[in-house]
């Protein structure tokens, strides 16, 4: 069985990403959104795809603010469709959210808008499009915004590793079924080539690495084989976790993070689990050796969280619709308690300072991804103590669960899975903090 590609029996070869400089010494950070050419196949299939990216490249330019630091960015918009930069993850100033509607105005063919926001907390974050992003981020529009620690942990090489999945046509283009209805009524727009965006570097075994995975996927769900790698867990989501825990079946929901610090011991190898067998993502090569570490994987130093009180109220989002699932009274293919879409009232208003607990009941046979702005929350486990601290959280068919939020991010929130299609097909809703 051949199964280097979907596409056909050649192999993949890795491919990197080499984003332009970002700015002149001095001058501000400029993030320009435009139709770009790229190879997205590997270098044997010829012919470059016609994708829209910032400042020349997808993945969009790896972006790095500091913990705690004002963040400025200018954004320019020069494609011919409105769009918007959401910083995804980022417990940020409402207004500099980036969703059109709802924070601000989208920005206009020609438009530019100047993003500022300082992040409280370090770690793995991404920005993408939130306008009609389950085609624009589909094109390309996102990349990869890294907040450093004041003192990050003891590593060799600090790498991003940026997933992203593609439904391209035989001669390498896009296909333009965007948003048919097929695709929204299942899992969304799954591609037929997958990959993992790397830095081109090589590395030695012996070394310590953090590796960053983002899932940038518009749709896909990421069963994840790491190879090559000895070493723990230290984030999910942008936050790390009290303690590193080891690394079993790692699975990554569109727009989850997942950080890790690991030892290489061989070639290390990203793969995705898929019925075809393992799926090659990508690779970074390894050349040479140092002598292995002997020191623990350390835990990355807290963000400055407050902890949630006991909930005022339970709020309970009942997800339904899809093919073969149960009917509803939403106008969509999907809806969250019977209504479809963004509706005009928020689902609930919540006195800042408030904790509230999130009933997610998934009604569907699909998985959802369920993303809130703003802020993180505590995924309840089964006994009801507070378990990993996220911004998206991954529900399997016909699986409930609970999370418990401290409102404490003044503003309008959305709050939608990060199944794009599925959020483009009623899977919207949002929270207003007052
Ligand atoms: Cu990654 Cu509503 O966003
Ligand atoms: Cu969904």
């Amino acid at each position: 069985m051949r199964r280097r590609t979907f596409l056909s029996g050649s192999a993949a070869t890795a491919m990197y990403w080499r984003a332009g400089p970002l700015r002149a010494a001095g001058a501000p950070l400029t993030l320009t959104a435009a139709p770009l050419t790229q190879q997205v196949l590997p270098e044997e299939y010829a012919g470059h795809t016609a994708l829209i990216g910032f400042n020349g490249s997808v993945p969009g330019p790896e972006l790095r603010a500091k913990q705690g630091q004002p963040f400025e960015v200018r954004f320019q918009n020069e494609l011919k469709a409105q769009t918007a930069v959401h910083w995804h993850g980022i417990r940020l100033e409402n207004a500099m959210d980036g969703v059109p509607g709802l924070t601000q105005a989208p920005v206009s063919p020609g438009d530019g808008y100047t993003y500022r926001f300082t992040p409280p907390d370090a770690g793995t974050f991404w920005y993408h499009s939130h306008h009609m992003s389950h085609e624009q981020v589909a094109r390309g529009l996102m990349g990869p915004l890294i907040v450093d620690e004041a003192s990050p942990p003891d590593v060799d090489h600090d790498i991003v590793a940026l997933l992203a999945d593609w439904r391209l046509t035989e001669d390498g283009q896009l296909s333009e079924d965007f948003g048919n209805r097929h695709d929204m009524a299942h899992a969304g727009r799954m591609g037929n080539y997958a990959k993992v965006f790397l830095p081109d570097l090589t590395v030695k075994t012996g070394e310590r690495i953090r590796l960053r995975l983002i899932n940038a996927s518009v749709d896909r769900v990421f069963p994840l084989i790491i190879k090559g790698l000895s070493g723990q867990i230290v984030a999910l989501d942008g936050m790390p976790l009290p303690t590193p825990r080891d690394p079993e079946a790692p699975v990554l929901a569109p727009a989850q993070r997942m950080d890790l610090i690991a030892d290489v011991t061989g070639s290390v190898e990203l793969e995705m689990e898929h019925r075809m067998g393992a799926y090659p993502l990508g690779t970074v090569p390894v050349s040479g050796a140092q002598p292995p570490r002997t020191d623990e994987i350390p835990a990355l130093p807290a963000n400055p969280a407050a902890a949630p009180a006991n909930p005022t109220r339970t709020l309970t989002l009942s997800m339904r619709g899809g093919a073969m699932g149960g009917p509803h009274d939403g106008d969509g293919i999907w809806a969250f308690n019977d209504v479809s879409d963004m509706p005009d009232a928020p689902l609930a208003r919540i006195a800042r300072g408030e904790t509230v607990k999130i009933r997610l009941e998934n009604d569907t046979r699909w998985p959802h991804g369920i993303h809130l702005h703003g802020h993180h929350f505590f995924e309840l486990d089964a006994d009801g103590t507070p378990g990993d601290f996220r911004d998206t959280s991954l529900v399997n068919p016909l699986e409930a669960r609970d999370l418990l939020c401290l409102f404490d991010n003044p503003g309008k929130w959305m709050l939608h899975c990060h199944m794009l299609s599925h959020a483009a097909s009623g899977m919207r809703t949002w929270i207003e903090v007052t």
